[in-house]
């Protein structure tokens, strides 16, 4: 089993990395994290080269990140919550998955076989807002796009309060809250 794991979180030791260093140990199977903010990556400029092309028109290492999303079996977005949504730089890769789209509906490429695969959110929040639902919402219809079902979503909404840095300072009831949470959301991922 091959999970990857698109994290757009800008920051290297924040609370979405803190929250995937709790996921990823208990993986079975082999698994891949792209940081996509930190990949040069341009976002889908909508010129419809690949309508006509199984060839998207931007050269850049999507090319690569392509294969990595047709062999995986699970894919994980992985976001803070930024105005209620996914982070922009996830968006932009994301809006990416176009290719797609365009291949199986409009090109209908029957070589492009986009194996079934489930998805998984893990979202952070810690402002005023606490809605997450337009991220939901977003990352449940691009999912759909690489043939992926949003199978569980894991939200830690308190970083304000207790970022993830502190951990080992939260009260034992919130430590254990949180370790259930992250055990039974991977092993769902691990098919358990
Ligand atoms: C531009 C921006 C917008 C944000 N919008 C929200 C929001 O709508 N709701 C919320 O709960 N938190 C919001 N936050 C707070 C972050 O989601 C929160 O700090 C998050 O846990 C940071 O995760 P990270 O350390 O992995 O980047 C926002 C933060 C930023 C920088």
């Amino acid at each position: 089993m091959y999970t990857l794991i698109l994290n757009g979180s800008p920051r290297k030791n924040g609370d979405t990395v803190k929250l995937l260093n709790m996921i990823t140990p208990q993986i079975r199977g082999k698994y891949k994290i792209i940081n996509t903010f930190f990949e040069d990556i341009s976002p889908c400029n909508d010129c419809r080269k690949c309508y006509t092309s199984n060839k998207c028109s931007i050269e850049d290492n999507m090319t690569e990140f392509y294969k990595y999303i047709l062999d995986a079996d699970n894919i994980l977005l992985a976001s803070p919550l930024h105005y209620s949504m996914l982070s922009g730089n996830l968006l932009n890769f994301i809006s990416r998955f176009q290719y797609f789209f365009v291949s199986h509906n409009i090109r209908k490429d029957s070589t492009l076989n986009i194996k079934e695969k489930r998805g998984f959110l893990v979202l952070t929040g810690g402002g005023a807002t606490k809605d997450f639902y337009p991220a939901e919402k977003i990352a449940s219809l691009v999912l759909r796009e690489i043939n992926a079902k949003l199978v569980k979503i894991l939200k830690y909404t308190i970083t304000d309060k207790f970022p993830l840095n502190n951990f080992s300072s939260f009260e034992e009831k919130l430590k254990q809250k949180i370790t259930q949470e992250v055990h039974d959301f991977t092993k769902t991922i691990n098919g358990e």
